[in-house]
């Protein structure tokens, strides 16, 4: 068989350990691997890929990032597009192509299914907004680096006696907000699932000033809604027509309102994409690795039109069409068990 392998949309740590997975394991079953540049973009026009060999991906275990490349190209925008992957697919001798991506790139792996490609996908995404899996790819690794990073906050925060603003990513889903504030002891944490207003914050840090804490971390994810200050989104959107987030300054404006409502001095940290990046996480090496071996029996087995996902601790097949209905938001448990600690 001869089987394709491509990265789409956010990159994140635990990319390369699941090529690398797909190329060991379809090596074992005697198959040839081509590697596909940028995502979709290089199944589109005159294609840009390379064959990969277990030599090619030797040492990328450890490496963040991938070694394909990744892009946030949509080719369902334009019926010609999705008519050029297929053709491109053909043209390039694929029996099979796995497709690691977040929620925009198994929809289009759920679509290109539908029209009659063998695709397999595997879901990955900082966000862990995914649904029928417990965990994505990248989540691990990215809660790992807030909670490294709100631990470094803490001592500055206590020492300068500030409140911190920490904005962290998280379209819709405030996974990364949640975890990552348990993990790493946050005093409030604000999520797009859970309306929350400025002056029930405020309230909280002076209540934390009037038991005698006197700094606070606040975690803010960057889709977060919150009633009482205003965020303005521009023109610009993706190919996946999602807005840019990092240019609504949620956390600045947040920030700047708490101080000029409580008088507390405050600072705000937004950590952007070092979320992204890095060596993955042992989590998400194994997470990836199982990932990446299971894609590849699941075309020898025909099971084209799934995902393998993580429940408990077993690998399960999920159809795409369902990981992709409805993105996978915060257990309302969870944030009432991190709000114990607020
Ligand atoms: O991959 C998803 C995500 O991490 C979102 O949380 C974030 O809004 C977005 O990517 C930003 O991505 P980029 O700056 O690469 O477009």
């Amino acid at each position: 068989m001869k089987i394709g392998v491509l990265t789409g949309g956010g990159d994140c740590p635990g990319l390369n350990p699941a090529i690398r997975a797909v190329v060991r394991r379809a090596e074992q079953h005697g198959d040839e691997v081509l590697g596909i540049h940028n995502g979709w973009a290089g199944l589109l026009g005159e294609t840009k890929s390379q064959p990969l060999t277990s030599r090619d991906v030797s040492g990328i275990l450890p490496l963040g990032g991938t070694i394909l490349g990744t892009s946030r190209t949509n080719p369902l925008r334009n019926p010609a597009h999705i008519a050029q992957v297929e053709q491109n697919m053909q043209n390039l001798g694929l029996d099979a192509l796995v497709a690691i991506g977040g929620d925009d790139t198994l929809t289009v792996a759920a679509h290109l299914h539908e029209r009659g490609l063998a695709l397999v996908g595997v879901p990955k995404t900082m966000d862990n907004d995914v649904s029928g899996t417990d965990y994505t790819i990248g989540f691990n690794s990215a809660v790992s680096i807030v909670a490294d990073a709100l631990d470094k906050l803490h001592t500055t925060a206590s020492s300068h006696h500030r409140v911190l603003v920490v904005e962290v990513m998280g379209r819709g889903a405030g996974w990364v907000a949640v975890v990552g504030g348990l993990a790493g002891g946050a005093d409030y944490v604000v999520i797009p699932e859970v309306p929350a207003t400025i002056a029930e914050i405020c309230d909280h840090l002076q209540t934390r000033r009037a038991r005698g804490k006197d700094f606070s971390i606040i975690v803010v994810s960057e889709g977060a809604a919150i009633q009482g200050v205003e965020t303005h989104d521009d023109a610009s959107r993706d190919a996946f027509n999602h807005v840019r987030l990092d240019r609504r300054n949620i956390g600045e404006i947040v920030g700047r309102e708490i101080e000029r409502r409580t008088g507390f001095e405050t600072r705000v940290t937004v950590l952007g994409h070092l979320q992204r990046g890095g060596s993955p996480s042992l989590f998400d090496r194994v997470l990836a690795t199982r990932l990446g071996v299971k894609a590849v029996d699941y075309i020898h087995e025909g099971r084209f039109g799934y995902m393998p996902a993580l429940r408990g601790n077993e690998i399960v097949p999920v159809r795409l069409a369902d990981a992709v209905a409805t993105p996978k938001l915060v257990d309302p448990e969870l944030y009432e068990l991190a709000r114990t600690f607020f």
